[in-house]
């Protein structure tokens, strides 16, 4: 099949508009915006290193994934109220349904509230309820998946997971997320074992900065679903082939890695190589208040930089549906809406 662009940059941004999604890889407290940062600083009596939120966006340049994780965890210091939680969720919420996200599966990452005296339910309640907020006013879905800091020991992740046991019907699963260099998947294989003993489904971050190996343990040694970020994958070819074998999915972030320079720049990001090798990929925005953009965002940076095809958009989008952990009727129903999108937006720009 020949590949056909899109006819023009308004095409493309019609089709992301008409498109029904799910966003499967962003963290909530990623997405704390510095307007409201500072809103929740005053709010608190909380004292910021910074200024203004001028100051605050330019200390958003990054070298790696640890000095985006530094300045990160210190943002989280102004959530201290169960409102405070909701609000973070519900700004995010509502630019997602922007963006035409209709299903979301937001990561938390409770350790660094618990750490400074937040309790697991002013957390997990704060942000449940922003949700009910949104499935009730637009029919948004969404679920939560509780992220253990790796860069903690097991033991804190597991006392974790107890702390969170109260509130078990709130959660879809559980993940592993932070610094990934020398903490390596199988070191939290007895607190994901405890995880999935529960019926809590599995994700981790492997392959962003980490190598191959920790991409293959994520999957032998914690059994988990999802595979967040991969990219590194790229490098080991046994690798893809068990992925695309399984169609295990890999939950994508395009301007994340750039931001992170985990790829020197989009042109050279590995996605559209995944798409063609047959991967379950996907395309998603991470920590977006840090990183430059939403969903629509990153899907609009890869058309451009990587020359993608109206298919391949549906392909990206259509694979999101099928690596979320939503029911399959639910499934069915969004994968016949976008069937019908994408059919309306073929006959107007095709
Ligand atoms: N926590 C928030 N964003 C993250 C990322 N991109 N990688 C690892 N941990 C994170
Ligand atoms: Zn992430």
């Amino acid at each position: 099949m020949t590949h056909v662009v899109f006819k023009s940059e308004q095409a493309a941004l019609a089709l992301l508009a008409a498109l029904p999604k799910a966003e499967l890889h962003v963290h909530i407290e990623g997405t704390l915006e510095p307007e409201l940062m500072f809103a929740l600083a005053m709010r608190n009596g909380v004292a910021l290193p910074y200024k203004s939120v001028g100051e605050v966006r330019a200390a958003y340049a990054f070298d790696n994934l640890q000095s985006f994780l530094d300045i990160y965890y210190a943002g989280t210091q102004v959530l201290i109220t169960q409102q405070d939680f909701f609000d973070m969720t519900w700004a995010y919420l509502e630019r997602a349904h922007a963006d035409h996200v209709v299903h979301t599966e937001l990561f938390f990452d409770p350790q660094s509230h618990t750490v400074r005296g937040v309790d697991m339910g002013t957390v997990i309640l704060g942000i449940h309820r922003a949700c009910q907020q949104a499935a009730a006013q637009w029919g948004m879905s969404s679920a939560l998946i509780l992220c253990f800091l790796r860069h903690l020991s097991e033991d804190d992740a597991i006392a974790t997971l107890l702390a969170a046991a109260p509130y078990r019907a709130h959660l879809v699963g559980v993940g592993l997320d932070s610094s990934e260099q020398g903490h390596p998947p199988d070191k939290f294989a007895r607190v994901f074992a405890k995880a999935a003993a529960q019926g809590l489904k599995l994700v981790a971050h492997a392959g962003e900065e980490g190598p191959p190996a920790y991409v293959w343990q994520a999957l032998d040694v914690l059994g988990v679903h999802r595979i967040d970020h991969g990219v590194r994958s790229m490098e080991d070819a046994a690798l893809v082939a068990r992925l695309a074998a399984e169609r295990i999915p890999l939950t994508v972030c395009p301007l994340s890695n750039m931001a992170l320079q985990v790829t020197p720049n989009l042109a050279t990001h590995p996605i559209k190589t995944m798409l063609d090798a047959n991967l379950c990929a996907m395309v998603n925005s991470d920590d977006p208040a840090y990183f430059g953009g939403y969903l629509n965002d990153n899907f609009a940076a890869i058309i451009t930089a990587l020359s993608l095809s109206p298919q391949d958009v549906l392909t990206l989008v259509r694979n999101g549906f099928e690596a979320s952990f939503i029911d399959d009727r639910l499934r069915v129903q969004y994968e016949l809406q976008l069937d019908n999108a994408m059919a309306q937006w073929t006959v107007q720009h095709g």
